[in-house]
């Protein structure tokens, strides 16, 4: 019985992560940077429409993202997109990475399903939101400064 079970659900689960890229699967089950970082310089908490929550927390050195982190508690997409998102970002001045898009972090991942397509534009939109954290800490109000 618990034999039958245990394959059903894995039957699922690869029907499941059919509609996926390798790459999506491989964020998804092994996220890049997650965790937080004490004493930030730019920190952001943002909750998309679908009420899961993406936070990041980076770190500038030499006007470079020397260190980016993120937690949330969303599904496996959400999951994947944060950590896509912080690969891209690391190491790219902060002008850079205020340029990632929602559509750099899905071409990233090989694309999501459309109903998954919104993880793309939390995991960027949260970028963005730590990006101008740490710039109103530089007296720096708006983005596009
Ligand atoms: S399911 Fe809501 S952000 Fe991905």
């Amino acid at each position: 019985m618990d034999f039958e079970l245990d394959k059903l659900a894995a039957e699922l689960q690869k029907e499941v992560w059919s509609q996926f890229s390798e790459v999506v699967i491989d964020h998804a089950n092994n996220p890049r940077n997650v965790g937080c970082i004490e004493e930030a310089d730019g920190y952001a908490s943002v909750t998309g429409v679908c009420g899961d929550t993406i936070q990041i927390w980076l770190k500038v050195k030499d006007d470079s993202i020397s260190e980016i982190k993120f937690w949330t508690d969303g599904c496996g997409t959400t999951i994947a997109a944060g950590s896509m998102v912080t690969e891209l970002a690391r190491d790219k001045t902060v002008a850079e990475a205020l340029q990632i898009t929602p559509r750099d972090v899905l071409d990233a991942l090989g694309g999501l399903p459309d109903e998954s397509a919104h993880c793309a534009f939390l995991a960027a939109n949260a970028l963005h939101e730590a990006i101008k954290d740490y710039r109103k800490s530089q007296g720096r109000g708006s983005a596009r400064d």
